[in-house]
């Protein structure tokens, strides 16, 4: 299960960031970097992370007109991250775009692009949207995968078959508190449901001892 968790580090320090990379070592191979993060450290905190011998999820969500949010890929694949995303609002255009811009610079780089992942719906939306169709949409146009809630992952798999990539956020084991987020399953059920990877922040970063709850989680995920 090891490899089927990502930690999501939200921090404005790169201190902070780096102690967990540090203390989670030979738990966790994959880090998610978002908004957070990068805006206050800069894209060298990819290169820190990276050092320390783990995969990184860049999560900046992109939301923009084609041109740039292909110019946006373009750089973040040159970052040499594993995986990064956009929202599937941007609609097909910009999708098509933003894999463009990532194969022609990995081209340029002589490697493979990154995996790009779609964001469905915040897990911390009530709304009810059709996370299914953008889910097609997302694949018909070329994308690995969404970013789905555990709730939708049974469906979403059922629909767009095994290859297809399903990244769960908003998970929440049953003794971590909620915060903000709204439609969630615990490590278990989203596994069950058909995860590939389950997105964990605050049930890890902000307990007393971060890797005793890693290791809490992942027993649970293989439950
Ligand atoms: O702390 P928590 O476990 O709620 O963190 C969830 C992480 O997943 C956050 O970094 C958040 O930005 C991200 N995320 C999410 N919902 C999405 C996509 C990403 O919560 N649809």
């Amino acid at each position: 299960m090891k490899n089927k968790l990502i930690v999501a580090l939200d921090f404005s320090r790169r201190r902070e960031a780096l102690k967990i990379v540090d203390n989670l070592k030979g738990l966790v191979e994959t880090f998610k970097v978002g908004i957070q993060l990068f805006t206050s450290c800069g894209p060298k905190i990819v290169s820190e992370i990276k050092e320390r011998d783990a995969n990184i999820f860049l999560d900046l969500k992109f939301l923009d007109i084609p041109n740039t949010v292909e110019k946006a890929s373009e750089a973040v694949t040159a970052l040499d991250v594993d995986f990064f995303d956009l929202h599937l609002s941007g609609g097909k255009e910009m999708l098509r775009s933003a894999i463009s811009g990532s194969e022609r610079r990995a081209r340029q780089l002589g490697k493979n692009r990154p995996r790009i992942l779609g964001v469905t719906v915040l897990t911390s939306q009530t709304d009810n949207f059709d996370v299914v169709n953008l889910s097609m949409m997302a694949k018909e146009n070329g994308l690995d995968g969404v970013i789905a809630s555990g709730l939708e992952a049974t469906e979403i798999r059922k629909k767009l078959g095994k290859d297809f990539l399903i990244f769960c956020p908003g998970i929440r084991p049953s003794w971590a508190k909620k915060n903000d987020q709204k439609r969630i399953v615990t490590p278990e059920e989203a596994i069950k449901n058909g995860a590939d990877y389950v997105i964990v922040g605050r049930p890890i970063t902000a307990a007393k001892n971060p890797r005793e709850a890693t290791e809490r989680i992942l027993e649970e995920m293989t439950a």
